[in-house]
């Protein structure tokens, strides 16, 4: 169930309303006793609970002891320790991070100087004799809410952190619990590709042995039946071929090999490799004009196998009678290779689907096209992999221009 955290000041507002925070001591210090009496007196009042110290290592002590002291207010004037000396040692011995000490100095009437000092130490706020009681009630009351405000603010943000941490450790059992389960299912398609290639061969290899052998019988549709295993096998075994390399790809075991080759060299490989079946399409795939020599540095058999899938899909999307052109371009920096079709095209967003794995533009049951919608993102990773990227630009009912870009040198 998704939980949301609700924003820190409306927290902290309903925190303080719901009067959850434990009331706030006030520690009086001065050496005068009677000064200390009346304003304990006023406080307590007011229904404020006050402790009283007469000197200030006493004030201190009684500080580090008592935890729910939340503002002191002090002389400064002292005999021995004055009460900015006291102040500091109060603040430095407090963790910042448990607890809030809001100090209110008392100074002389021409005590300016003092106040100053006061707050450049650390303390919140000054008073000045002689002390009013309305002045003294407001201060107090003023701190004892901000030393409330920090607490809620403290304990919301204690909260969070453990709202965060526990995430974050169910975020990484759930990580380890799919890269485990990535793992399996990459070990599992490796053992399944390999063991379904076996028998798959002896399939398409006694085929064909069959069809050697019953060349010549009177039966034509003998031979007939055994085109189609053949045909059928071979299209199986393209498939598996196809889903092996791809999860090898997407595993990221694989690494570019990058060497120096000939561009016309791929190129012609490649149009040997699809002739025959651009010619059952009566396709012609023609070779844009090459600079014979033309070389790029990358792993050959990555970019030759990423053409494939562009022509593949090239043959596969463009009506019968049409023309595919391969060709290359390039600049300073890059070498782009091209395969353009005069096929069904794709709008902006059938290029975002064709992009991602498995999928299809037309991914219905009764689709025109058989494949598995792996090519163009094998090709994509591939072009990635030898340090470039795969751009298509398409137009539906017009044709299509899958560009492979690789940087040059
Ligand atoms: N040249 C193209 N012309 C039109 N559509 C294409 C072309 N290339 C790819 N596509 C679309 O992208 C989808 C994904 O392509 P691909 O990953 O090679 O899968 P498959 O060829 O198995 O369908 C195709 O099903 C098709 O809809
Ligand atoms: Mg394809």
């Amino acid at each position: 169930m998704e939980q949301v955290l609700e924003s820190p000041t409306n927290n902290i507002k309903e925190f303080v309303a719901s009067g959850l925070v434990s009331n706030t001591k006030v520690l009086i210090v001065d050496d005068e006793p009677d000064i200390v009496e009346e304003v304990v007196e006023q406080l307590e009042d007011e229904g404020i609970e006050c402790l009283s110290a007469h000197n200030a290592q006493n004030a201190i002590d009684i500080v580090s002891a008592d935890p729910e002291i939340g503002v002191v207010v002090t002389d400064i004037r002292m005999p021995g320790m004055d009460g900015l000396e006291m102040a500091r040692q109060m603040k430095a011995g407090i963790d910042n991070k448990e607890r809030d000490l809001f100090v209110i100095v008392v100074t002389g009437h021409a005590g300016m100087k003092e106040a100053v000092e006061a707050l450049q130490i650390g303390a919140e706020d000054f008073l000045t004799k002689p002390l009013s009681s309305d002045h003294l009630l407001h201060s107090v009351r003023r701190a004892g809410e901000m030393v409330h405000l920090r607490q809620g603010e403290r304990n919301f943000n204690k909260r969070l952190e453990a709202e965060v941490d526990l995430k974050t450790a169910e975020l990484k059992q759930a990580m380890q619990k799919l890269n485990t389960a990535n793992h399996i299912k990459d070990q599992f398609m490796s053992t399944m590709g390999h063991e379904l290639r076996t028998p798959l061969n002896a399939i398409n290899g006694f085929a064909g042995f069959l069809q050697d052998k019953l060349k010549g019988h009177h039966d034509k549709s003998i031979y007939e039946y055994l085109d189609h295993i053949i045909d059928s096998g071979n299209r199986l075994s393209d498939t598996i071929e196809n889903i092996l390399e791809f999860s090898e790809t997407l595993s990221g075991e694989r690494k570019a090999r990058m060497d120096e080759i000939i561009l016309t060299d791929v190129l012609n490989n490649i149009f040997g490799q699809y002739a025959a079946m651009a010619k059952e399409k009566n396709i012609s795939i023609r070779i844009d004009d090459l600079d014979q020599s033309q070389t790029i540095i990358t792993d050959h058999a990555m970019l030759a196998r990423a053409l494939g899938c562009l022509v593949d899909n090239a043959i596969k999307f463009s009506p019968d009678g049409t023309e595919i052109i391969i060709g290359t371009k390039s600049n300073d920096d890059t070498v782009v290779i091209f395969v353009t079709d005069h096929g069904c095209g794709m709008s902006s967003d059938d290029i975002v689907i064709a992009k991602k794995p498995l999928m299809q533009v037309d991914g219905s049951l009764t689709r025109k096209s058989e494949g598995s919608g792996i090519g163009l993102s094998l090709a994509i990773m591939l072009a990635e992999l030898q340090g470039g990227n795969l751009e298509i630009d398409s137009t539906p009912g017009v044709g299509t221009t899958v560009s492979i870009n690789l940087p040059q040198g």
